[in-house]
């Protein structure tokens, strides 16, 4: 059994190997916690877009660039790509309910929040659920099975002064938060 990379870096995969069942593959990935976020973009009309996503990771320093993956059909990563910046709000502990919020689907979720939306900024800031916010524009996309890849290069960072700097986590399918900070 041989798996082999095409010259454009997609696995061609020759014999027996088969993929594990979609639960098994979640169970999997519950055991490894990540922080959560809300990724934001404004589309061309103004209107802000937003969803939850704990699917962020570092990718490089120089430039400073870091992925999020957003399912397809989402209608915050067609706004996203069509915009060609997006922001990252990183939660802090006391966001859990508007970590809800943004995985719902309510069409209406930016009505809830508290946000701001300044000029040169990649999307709204959620200006009381984050401690910290990436500002980025989209350097490339990939399509990978039912999500999509978004690298970006940050272009701002940004500290909020929250009473809570805890991050907010989530693993083995709950939210804790990381109380030493
Ligand atoms: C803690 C948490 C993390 C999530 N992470 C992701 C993620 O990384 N990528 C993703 O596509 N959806 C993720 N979701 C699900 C989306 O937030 C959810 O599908 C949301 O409704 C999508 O918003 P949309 O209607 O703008 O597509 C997550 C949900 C939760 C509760």
């Amino acid at each position: 059994m041989t798996d082999s990379l095409a010259e454009d870096g997609t696995a061609g995969c020759s014999a027996t190997m088969t993929a594990v069942a979609p639960a098994e593959f979640r169970s999997l990935m519950s055991t490894f916690p990540s922080g959560v976020s809300i990724v934001t973009t404004t589309d061309l009309d103004g209107r802000p877009w937003g969803m939850t996503c704990s699917s962020v990771c570092s990718v490089a320093v120089e430039p400073p660039t870091l992925l999020v993956c957003l399912r397809e059909g989402s209608p915050t990563l067609a706004a996203i790509t069509r915009r060609s910046t997006f922001a990252v709000n990183l939660l802090h502990s006391r966001a859990q309910a508007t970590a809800d919020l943004f995985a719902s689907g309510t069409p209406h979720r930016f009505d809830l929040v508290r946000w701001s939306a300044e000029a040169g900024a990649g999307g709204p800031h959620l200006v009381d659920d984050a401690h910290a916010i990436a500002d980025c524009r989209i350097s490339r996309t990939v399509s990978a099975g039912d999500h999509t890849v978004v690298f970006g290069n940050v272009t701002r960072v940004e500290h909020l002064v929250a009473a809570d700097r805890s991050p907010l986590l989530y693993g083995l399918r709950k939210y804790a938060s990381w109380s030493l900070l």
